[in-house]
């Protein structure tokens, strides 16, 4: 019987080796594993640069306290304004520390104007920012917040993609707009460009922040280095985790100009966020990600994979509902509960993982192969054709 608490609906598999785009089971089978801990390990399991990276740095300092400067850290940081909108880079462990930090840093800019009352959070309904408490009451989902009261305060919601339920939720003391750019967990819904530029529109005029949750879409996931570089927006915070660590737990908040005067010493910290290990392997994928080519085959897999997915969904129209995503986030909407498919799926050695609505989520490394691509395919056409 495992000392582990039930919080976990696990599977009964283990695995004792991975390599790329596949993991090897204790029980002597061989998986494509397109979960990759979901959307985590953006190289893929072992990957060669990454292991080079984690042992060279681990022969010098594994961790000192951020009370001193972490020239890993200051490198990764400096990477990452270069490349994108922010301004300044605070480091955190994983992807609800790095929401809860965003939240903080909307909050902690106001009262530094002077507009302390100007603190809410206007989120969607049932979005997920993960698991703290701050994140389960900015999602609003009753099945996440159940049994969890008080609930946190500051959170309003506005439903998904309704321009009107948003603009009726907003009012003098929104802060912040939360929205996860591409959303995972919640089935793989992608907003329109011209929604995501509307809603920078609306913040603008009523001087409220964006803050675009990229933990799960971002870091090339979508085929761009963030998922809303396709909407030619720019957000004011985004929090980071998943793929920068390309499996080592690492978490950031990126913050724009205006917002990083607000966060002076003390006003938030972390005692391993950003720690030497951790940074070494952070630019270490991003030394694979930012290579000119690494996105564009992100591109063209993920197109291929959209395609190659639709024709299946054309010929089982009656099982599978839409093909949803954008880059490798992609995600298969049955008419019906996708539970048995998965399992079907594992059966013939794929692995894939749920997300609400319905959906199949297929989240392969960003480096995989056509040749994989097309090894899934013929597994997932198979057990659908096979399916009475
Ligand atoms: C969009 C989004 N935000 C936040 C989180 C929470 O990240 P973590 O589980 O690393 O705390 C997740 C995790 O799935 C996520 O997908």
């Amino acid at each position: 019987m495992s000392s582990l608490a039930n919080n976990y609906n696990r599977r009964k598999i283990a695995f004792k080796k991975g390599k790329g785009s596949f993991l090897y089971s204790t029980n002597g089978k061989k998986y494509l594993d397109f979960v990759q801990g979901i959307a985590v390990n953006s190289l893929g399991h072992s990957n060669s640069y990454l292991i080079r990276a984690i042992n060279k740095q681990s022969k010098k300092v594994w961790h000192v306290s951020n009370a001193f400067i972490i020239p890993e850290g200051e490198k990764l940081a400096k990477r990452l304004t270069q490349k994108t909108f922010a301004h300044k880079v605070i480091f955190q462990n994983s992807g609800t520390e790095a929401t809860e930090a965003a939240i903080k840093v909307a909050r902690r800019y106001f009262y530094s104007i002077g507009k302390p009352k100007k603190n809410r959070i206007l989120c969607i309904k049932n979005s997920f920012h993960g698991r703290t408490i701050a994140a389960i009451f900015a999602s609003g989902s009753k099945k996440m917040t159940e049994g969890f009261g008080p609930k946190a305060g500051g959170f309003d919601h506005f439903e998904f993609g309704n321009l009107k339920s948003l603009k009726k939720s907003i009012n003098k003391n929104t802060a912040a707009i939360l929205i996860e750019t591409s959303m995972g967990e919640n089935g793989i819904k992608v907003h329109t460009n011209n929604f995501l530029r509307i809603v920078r529109k609306i913040c603008n005029k009523k001087n409220i922040l964006l803050i675009l949750d990229e933990v799960q879409c971002g870091i090339g996931r979508s085929g761009k280095f963030f998922a809303f570089e396709y909407s030619n927006i720019k957000p004011d915070i985004v929090p980071i985790a998943k793929g920068i660590g390309g499996g080592f737990p690492i978490g950031a908040v990126l913050i724009n100009k205006k917002t990083s005067s607000a966060m002076i010493p003390g006003t938030h910290g972390s005692t391993f966020g950003g720690n030497p290990l951790a940074m070494s392997v952070g630019n270490a994928v991003l030394d694979q990600i930012l290579k000119k080519s690494f996105l564009k085959n992100v591109q063209k897999n993920s197109k291929y994979f959209h395609s190659e997915l639709k024709k299946i969904q054309i010929q089982h129209p009656n099982i599978i509902k839409e093909v949803r995503g954008v880059g490798l986030l992609i995600g298969l909407q049955l008419h019906k509960d996708q539970t048995k498919f998965i399992k079907k799926l594992e059966d013939n050695k794929l692995l894939t993982i749920r997300a609400a609505e319905n959906v199949i989520r297929i989240l392969p490394p960003l480096n995989v192969k056509k040749a994989e691509i097309d090894m899934a395919i013929k597994i997932i056409r198979k057990v659908f054709k096979d399916y009475k």
